[in-house]
């Protein structure tokens, strides 16, 4: 294990499968110390831990529901006692409950909304300080092309994803002297569970309109990431990974 104090620390966010693991993985190489951030499979985000740990670097897993503000202050405590404050913040944890408009429950909206985006508001929140204080910091938010263009039978989620854009832009303005860079990441339709999920008719669809002809893989989200980390003049911008889908 490297020396964690010289190390820059970065949360990641829902960083045990899917897009998060690949970025869990990407940043654990590159010499972060990584919070493998859960909700409810230790298992998978132990197996990100020990991944990143045998190949040298340092993690831990830490669970937290992140739209539970309370949840979000006990994550940011147990950070600070393991590896110090937080300087690299990347929000990915979401969910999907599509369902059209006309069955959609108050429920169904209240927990795509408050999972996808009112956590980034617990998170930005409790980082944020630190960040200003020193002078640096890096906000990372996964959005969706489903923010830009809709999705049917996704009014909560498009809903989630185009807020996440509006907020970046707005927080980037406030924090962009500080040193603290703000931007999101759009992918499109990327190769995980979320969207093996959807039904293969509709995937076909898909595919069939994206002009790479192929779903994208989590580690083109999580070299996106990493060059938003590098990137020292780009604040409020999105960065869409979409195989052309949406220009
Ligand atoms: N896949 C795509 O094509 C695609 C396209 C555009 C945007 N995105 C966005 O990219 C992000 C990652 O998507 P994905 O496909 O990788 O999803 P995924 O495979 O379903 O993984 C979701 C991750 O988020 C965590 N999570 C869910 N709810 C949480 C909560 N309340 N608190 C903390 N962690 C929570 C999960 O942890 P547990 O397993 O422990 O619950 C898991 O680690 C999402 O924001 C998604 O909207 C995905």
């Amino acid at each position: 294990m490297n020396n964690p104090t010289t190390k820059k620390t970065v949360l990641v966010t829902g960083g045990s499968r899917g897009i998060g693991a690949a970025i869990s993985l990407e940043l654990g190489n590159s010499n972060f110390n990584v919070v493998v951030n859960y909700n409810r499979n230790n298992e998978e985000a132990n197996k990100i831990v020990n991944k990143i740990i045998s190949n040298g670097g340092n993690a831990i897993a830490i669970q937290s529901n992140i739209a539970n503000k309370n949840e979000c202050e006990g994550l940011f405590d147990k950070i600070i006692k393991h590896f110090g404050p937080v300087d690299i913040l990347i929000n990915n944890a979401g969910i999907t409950r599509d369902k059209s408009f006309r069955k959609m429950q108050l429920s169904e909206w209240s927990e795509v909304i408050d999972t996808n985006l009112s956590s980034v508001f617990n998170t930005c929140q409790l980082a944020i300080p630190h960040m200003i204080e020193q002078k640096y910091g890096r906000i990372i938010n996964i959005s969706s092309v489903i923010g830009q263009t809709g999705g049917f039978g996704q009014t909560n989620y498009a809903a989630a994803k185009a807020g996440l854009i509006g907020f970046s832009k707005s927080l980037a303005l406030e924090t962009a002297k500080h040193g603290v860079t703000v931007n999101c990441i759009c992918p499109g339709f990327i190769n995980t569970e979320m969207v093996a999920e959807m039904p293969i008719q509709v995937l076909d669809g898909i595919k069939a309109k994206i002009p790479a002809a192929k779903l994208g893989e989590t580690e083109d989200i999580a070299n996106g990431v990493s060059y938003l980390i590098k990137a020292t003049y780009m604040t409020g911008q999105c960065l869409n990974i979409n195989g052309g889908l949406y220009m």
